[in-house]
């Protein structure tokens, strides 16, 4: 990699978390819809609140609780820091971490010790590696998935499909073709899962089937109504190039607003999963805008395994209160079990939601 590539990359990374921490990046005119739906009380739980266990398991090994760290950082000196608190409150909770686009590290060594890290803090947990879409066209070598996993003793790989993203990026990279082919020639070479998840737009029903036929093993919705990732690269554009009119007012409009809302991504592809016996065993992460404990009990009502959150836990990590919120996420979620008479993550998944009047 070039030193002025190498720069541009260093430069995306800060101002990435720079802007989604200070910017206005949330959807103006969309929601997660998670606000549309209620637990229905339950006068007669028949336990007691000490009898509520959190613990779920995902891919097949036993969480501590329904609650993943979403993949974001890491490739730049100052990402190791972030990295290593991650994996800190992640090996606290007993909860899933992914790492952030490993793009980087297999382009440099240098860039490897900021995910490696993890590993180092959170010596028992799934950590997962990441990579986006545009690398898995071009076709992964084998050598490129052995440093991506072996840097992580990675439990999965995910791959992240950003299509909006790369559209409003001022160095975006918009081929997206052979990306399914590519996927399905990925599962068929790798020994460890492999989970797809978008970054804010949603992954419709279609998308999803489409990506469980090729072998993908978990579907990370990363749906509409939290940080719209459109906003976030139109501060970075305006920023090197000022104002243009790359798109008229009214498709602006649109498109930094585009997206499935998170809601009805897990709604959708819930449905798929009953329709097809040979979905049967796919797990679905719920995230997009996971902001408190009832949004994380409304996702596993809805049909998710788990949620799963990235700006909401990166604004609290530098607020100083990332186990802080973590820890009220889950009394949070821990009192709408209570309420709806759930005393395992399992029993809070059969409960039903009605829509609110
Ligand atoms: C600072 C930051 C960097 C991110 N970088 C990545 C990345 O490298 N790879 C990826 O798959 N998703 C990345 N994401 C997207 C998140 O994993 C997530 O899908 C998205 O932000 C929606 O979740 P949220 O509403 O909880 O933030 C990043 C998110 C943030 C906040």
């Amino acid at each position: 990699m070039s030193n002025t590539a190498d720069n541009i990359t260093i430069e995306r990374k800060h101002s990435h978390v720079e802007i989604c921490l200070q910017g206005d990046v949330a959807f103006k005119s969309k929601t997660t819809g998670f606000e549309q739906f209620e637990f229905i009380h339950n006068a007669l739980p028949e336990l007691s609140l000490c009898d509520i266990d959190l613990s779920t398991t995902f891919l097949g090994r036993k969480i501590g609780a329904p609650l993943m760290i979403s993949s974001m950082t890491g490739g730049y000196s100052e990402a190791a820091t972030l990295n290593q608190h991650l994996a800190e409150a992640a090996e606290r909770f007993k909860i899933p971490l992914g790492v952030g686009s490993m793009r980087q590290a297999l382009e440099n060594p240098l860039y490897r010790d900021s995910f490696a890290i993890t590993r180092k803090f959170a010596p028992s947990i799934q950590i997962f590696a990441n990579i986006g879409a545009p690398e898995i066209a071009k076709g992964l070598r084998k050598s490129e998935i052995s440093i991506m996993l072996e840097l992580l003793e990675a439990d999965g790989l995910i791959v992240h499909l950003n299509a909006a993203q790369e559209l409003f990026q001022p160095e975006g990279n918009t081929n997206f073709r052979n990306v399914l082919e590519q996927l399905e020639l990925l599962t068929n070479k790798i020994t460890v899962p492999v989970i797809v998840k978008e970054v804010g737009c949603g992954i419709s029903a279609t998308v999803a089937r489409q990506l469980l036929e090729v072998g993908v093993s978990v579907i990370d919705v990363a749906g509409a109504g939290g940080i719209s990732w459109q906003k976030v690269e139109e501060i970075r554009y305006i920023r090197q190039f000022g104002q243009d009119n790359r798109f008229s007012l009214p498709a602006l409009d649109l498109l930094l607003n585009w997206g499935i809302p998170t809601a009805q991504c897990l709604l959708d592809i819930s449905e798929l999963k009953k329709e097809h016996s040979e979905f049967i065993d796919i797990e679905i992460i719920a995230s997009g805008g996971i902001k408190s404990g009832t949004d994380i009990a409304t996702s596993l009502a809805l049909g998710a395994q788990l949620a799963a959150s990235a700006r909401s836990l990166l604004k609290a990590l530098y607020e100083g209160t990332l186990e802080k919120t973590i820890d009220t996420w889950l009394n949070d979620l821990r009192a709408v079990m209570f309420l709806t008479g759930a005393a395992t993550i399992e029993e809070l998944r059969n409960k039903r939601l009605t829509f609110k009047q």
